[in-house]
């Protein structure tokens, strides 16, 4: 899977894919993260990428030329299955959208700064928006991190023991169970017997049963839908 990433920050992104999983991900092949700086399209002598808004109004708004010329230029070398625009007006994220897009090709994430993007980057480009939360970030940057990191990892291959992405929270829509390693006893904190008792389909019936406790605890809209 290939990830193109437009950002007038990429400087904010040569940390978060260069680690763990996602690093490892690159160098296995599975995953191929491309940063592009967006300033290296800008036909202005400033090498300017922002505008002030037309009608008024604070903060200043990205250019459509620069996101036009790289996107051409990426889109004429391939066929992008979605051009993802990072934002809180987006769909939020989820697990089952990550387990989506962990089958796709191509994609291309815009990341937005200042107060917004043209709004004809949006309608001309733009084929699924994506937020990350309910706040709002200075940029799309570290939410597109956040989208990478969430699809790579549920590619075939990224994760050494596959079943552990199977097994994560929200996977089957419940949370994760309770977890332990040793010591057994940590200062008179025991580990709950079960787990130690090596009979699987007991510990799987625990594990479940406390999923299901955990998620209507914490998040009973997990359960309703
Ligand atoms: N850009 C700014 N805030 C964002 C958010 N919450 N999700 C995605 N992109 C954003």
């Amino acid at each position: 899977m290939r990830f193109d990433i437009i950002t007038v920050l990429p400087g904010l992104l040569d940390s978060p894919f260069a680690h763990s999983i996602l690093q490892r991900a690159q160098k296995k092949g599975i995953a191929e993260i491309y940063v592009h700086n967006l300033r290296e399209y800008s036909t202005h002598k400033q090498k300017s990428v922002d505008d002030y808004p037309y009608g008024g109004g604070s903060g200043m708004v990205m250019t459509i030329e620069p996101f036009a010329v790289c996107i051409e230029k990426l889109k004429s070398e391939r066929t992008y299955n979605e051009v993802i625009f990072m934002s809180p007006d987006g769909e939020t994220l989820n697990q089952q959208i990550a387990n989506q897009m962990s089958s796709l090709q191509n994609v291309m994430v815009l990341c937005g700064h200042y107060k917004g993007i043209d709004q004809r980057i949006r309608d001309l480009y733009v084929t699924r928006e994506i937020s990350i939360g309910d706040y709002v970030l200075s940029g799309g940057e570290l939410a597109a991190a956040v989208l990478v990191d969430a699809v790579v990892r549920l590619i075939p291959g990224v994760l050494s023991d596959e079943t552990s992405a199977l097994s994560d929270s929200f996977q089957d829509g419940l949370l994760d169970a309770p977890l332990y390693t040793r010591p057994a006893d940590w200062k008179g904190h025991r580990v709950p017997d079960i787990l130690l008792s090596g009979n699987t389909p007991e510990i799987e019936k625990w594990r479940f049963e406390q999923a299901v406790e955990r998620t209507r605890q914490r998040r009973p809209d997990l359960l309703e839908e």
